[in-house]
């Protein structure tokens, strides 16, 4: 099984991306593939119908729709901003809402965020969970929510906690068995 990761952010030093990277790690852990990209490969301007109307869907759109239909399963994690999800990710999403097919459709998918709050995202995953689910993903009940990433991560980008460590082992372990079961 395959599963394209990412962090939802641009941010070079970004808590999210390098939260993405230590899903990446489990996931393989526990026999997946992993693509894992960087948020600036699917980079897009802001949804416009004239845009789409005259050039067609942005490199970044086609980039991402086709990198997440390469894979079997998908993996975010996502900032919080403004208690809800990032314009970026959703302008992403929105694009993609308007391909045919929609490539998120029947995908598994774990949500995970990294925040410099002691709430650690869980809002914003919330929020990402309606338009993924509209578009047809089959999300993980459980989500990885990470408080204080600027204590909670060092500087290489690992936790400083054992138990975190352990509980994102024990979601991942998790996950491929629901999104294996999904795709078989
Ligand atoms: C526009 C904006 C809104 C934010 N809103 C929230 C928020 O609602 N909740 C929260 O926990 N952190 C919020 N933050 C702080 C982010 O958690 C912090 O910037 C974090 O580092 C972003 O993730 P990244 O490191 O992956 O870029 C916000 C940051 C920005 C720039």
């Amino acid at each position: 099984m395959k599963v394209l990761v990412f962090g939802a952010s641009l941010r070079v030093r970004s808590y999210n991306a390098a939260l993405a990277g230590l899903a990446a790690r489990e996931l393989e852990t526990n026999g997946a593939a992993v693509d894992l990209a960087g948020f600036s490969e699917f980079d897009a301007p802001p949804y416009n119908q004239d845009t789409l109307d005259t050039g067609g869907f942005p490199p970044g759109v086609l980039a991402f729709s086709r990198r997440l239909r390469d894979a079997d399963a998908l993996a975010i994690a996502s900032p919080e901003y403004t208690f809800s999800v990032p314009g970026t990710l959703k302008n992403l999403i929105d694009w993609t809402s308007q391909q045919d097919p929609v490539a998120w459709t029947g995908k598994p998918g774990l949500l995970l965020s990294a925040s410099v709050s002691s709430v650690g995202g869980q809002r914003g995953l919330w929020a990402l969970r309606v338009p993924l689910e509209a578009l047809g993903a089959h999300l993980y009940p459980d989500m990885f929510s990470l408080p204080n990433a600027d204590e909670t991560l060092d500087r290489a980008g690992e936790f400083t906690d054992a138990a975190r460590s352990e509980a994102l082992a024990d979601l991942a372990r998790a996950f491929v068995r629901f999104a294996d079961r999904l795709t078989s």
